[in-house]
């Protein structure tokens, strides 16, 4: 697969492998011996495919993506050196540490410190590659964020820092205040989650992005950060199925019905040609795709191969948002 080089001097696959559900159950149920097979054949999928980065999250199926993981690395010696390694903090679960509290973002200096040594535990290694800030917290405080990054840039536990979720406006506040760069941000992107682009172009009809995220992979571009999306393939309901009509409505099949009709005269799949679509972005975002199945890792992972065409991206753009331009 061919790779791009990051601002920071990282060679990255074109397409990310997200850990999410390696740990099976987002319960504090232990990790069965069935459950390291699967991930174990999902991430041969990924590897034999040319995928070298790998991302995680502290609270990925609470903890036991990260272990399972980390059992892996431990099955194949030599790995560790060969891959991008990157994780995040900041999420909390509900009930974490006191029995009422929410499901809440925690950006303190000591969480995220605590956090990392978990996750470099679970892991097996000494150093993240990548370390991301999960969600905006509303509570951050800048100051906290820089002593947290400093402290693990010198201790060596995290080699770049980026942030996930995040507006041009909070991703301009931390910039202002840590030393680091912040090397990338991953966003939900898919043909069935276009806020980021749409309202982008005055004079149409289109509906507003969210607030204040207006400009966001402008902002990046702008900056020299990479982008990663999120959900490329919005867990499989940009096919049109009949359960993404329950979710997305009559705009989930139309697409469905587009991406069959080009994913046919192409010869690819429409999980690869979905792929492809925020593979054309000119920012060069990299999809973090999550399946567990072998076989659609290997197939999906043909998206970089397929360059779309201006005409064949705005018409799955229009058919997934559900509303035409003019
Ligand atoms: N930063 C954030 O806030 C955030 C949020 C969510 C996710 N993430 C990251 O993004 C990664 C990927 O997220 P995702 O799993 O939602 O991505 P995705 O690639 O859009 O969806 C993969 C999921 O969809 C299912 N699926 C069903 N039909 C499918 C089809 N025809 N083709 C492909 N997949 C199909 C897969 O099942 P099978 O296993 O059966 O293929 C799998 O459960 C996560 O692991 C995580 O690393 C980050």
């Amino acid at each position: 697969m061919k790779s791009w080089n990051w601002k920071c001097g990282i060679a990255v696959s074109r397409v990310a492998y997200g850990c999410g559900d390696l740990g099976a159950n987002w319960d504090p149920t232990p990790i069965l011996e069935e459950h390291y097979q699967r991930a174990a054949k999902a991430l041969e999928a990924a590897l034999e495919a040319g995928i070298n980065f790998f991302d995680h999250a502290d609270i990925y199926t609470y903890g036991k993506s990260e272990t399972i993981f980390g059992r892996f690395l431990a099955d194949h010696p030599g790995l560790r050196e060969r891959i991008t390694l990157q994780s995040k903090c900041g999420i909390r679960a509900a009930g974490d540490s006191d029995p009422s509290a929410p499901v809440r973002m925690d950006f303190s200096r000591q969480h995220i410190l605590t956090t990392v040594e978990g996750s470099l535990r679970r892991l097996g290694v000494e150093r993240l590659d990548v370390l991301l800030l999960h969600r905006p917290d509303l509570l951050m405080e800048p100051q906290e964020v820089a002593e947290a990054f400093d402290a693990l840039s010198s201790r060596g536990q995290v080699r770049f820092f980026g942030l996930s979720n995040h507006t041009p406006a909070q991703t301009a506040l931390l910039r202002d205040t840590v030393r680091q760069p912040l090397i990338v941000n991953q966003i939900e992107l898919s043909l069935l989650a276009t806020g980021l682009l749409d309202g982008q172009i005055p004079g149409t009809k289109i509906a507003p992005v969210p607030p204040g995220a207006a400009g966001t992979l402008e902002d990046a571009r702008l900056h020299g950060m990479a982008l990663q999306a999120w959900s490329p393939l919005a867990r499989g309901h940009v096919l049109g199925d009949d359960r993404a009509r329950e979710v997305h409505g009559p705009r989930a099949v139309a697409l469905g019905k587009v991406l069959r009709e080009i994913a046919s005269t192409r010869g690819v799949s429409r999980e690869a040609l979905a792929l492809a679509w925020v593979l054309r972005h000119p920012a060069g975002i990299q999809p973090i795709i999550g399946s567990m199945n072998p076989e659609r890792i290997k197939d999906i992972c043909g998206a970089a191969e397929i360059e779309l065409s201006r005409e064949e991206w705005y018409r799955l753009y229009v058919a997934g948002r559900g509303e035409n331009m003019g």
